[in-house]
């Protein structure tokens, strides 16, 4: 079996508020996403890494990593869904049912390529596949109009990050089936665990950030400039 990287990149990052897609903000020297695709490429079980770009991208041609030869690129849609999926139908080419393909937000440039190994190794026998997810570290609460209703067990909560792993079908015909029921998914493991399946979590790092707001990115720019991989 082998390993593809799916890369959803079609945003608009409308909370960054930038002038251009928040994947092409350039942090500790570089756009987002050339950091992004850099550290997958960096892994070196990896055969190919497919980026769902926005249909009227004009950057994409700029990044030194649109021309590396482990780099594909597919049309992304409306959802992030849509444009994981859009990057399935792309792979499919290429793709075997059993192979594995791991989905990584292009907005998460501070991923190191040792946490994506570690992910690969923990999960390559699991017959589902599973996520890099962290522990909550704040108490919670369950909110109603502005009061509070409840204060749920921490202990049970963790927050999702990427990559997401899963098998290529699987993900392929969960999403499918998630998005054919009109449900909203806003990652794969949402689509596999409406399959009925259990995938597994495997501890990340908090540094693997979603650059989001315009905040996160000087608290990117330290963690990329710290990182050495
Ligand atoms: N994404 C995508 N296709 C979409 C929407 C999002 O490929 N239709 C990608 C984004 O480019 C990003 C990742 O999914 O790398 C995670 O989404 P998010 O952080 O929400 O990015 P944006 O949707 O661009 O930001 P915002 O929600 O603030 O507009
Ligand atoms: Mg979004």
């Amino acid at each position: 079996t082998r390993f593809w990287i799916v890369i959803p990149a079609a945003g608009v990052g409308k909370r960054m508020g930038a002038d251009v897609p928040k994947q092409y903000l350039e942090v500790a020297g570089k756009p987002v996403l050339q950091h992004t695709v850099e550290r997958l490429l960096a892994v070196h079980r990896v055969s190919a890494v497919m980026v769902a770009l926005g249909a009227d991208d004009e950057f994409w041609p700029e990044l030194p990593c649109s021309r590396e030869p482990r780099v594909l690129t597919a049309t992304g849609g409306k959802e992030r869904a849509d444009s994981v999926l859009n990057a399935l139908c792309a792979l499919s080419a290429h793709a075997a049912d059993d192979d594995w393909v791991l989905v990584h937000d292009a907005a998460r440039a501070c991923i190191t390529p040792a946490d994506v190994e570690r992910l690969m190794e923990i999960l390559e026998d699991h017959p589902v596949g599973g996520i890099l997810a962290l522990p909550v570290t704040d108490t919670l609460k369950e909110v109603e109009n502005g009061t509070i209703k409840g204060s749920p067990d921490r202990s049970r909560i963790w927050r999702a990050l990427t990559p997401q792993m899963f098998r290529y079908r699987a993900l392929k015909e969960a999403l499918e089936s998630a998005a054919k029921g009109g449900l909203a998914v806003t990652d794969e493991a949402s689509a596999l665990e409406l399959a009925g399946q259990s995938p597994r979590v495997v501890e990340g790092r908090s540094d693997n950030i979603k650059i989001t707001r315009p905040e996160d990115l000087p608290l990117a720019a330290f963690y990329l400039e710290r990182q050495c991989f």
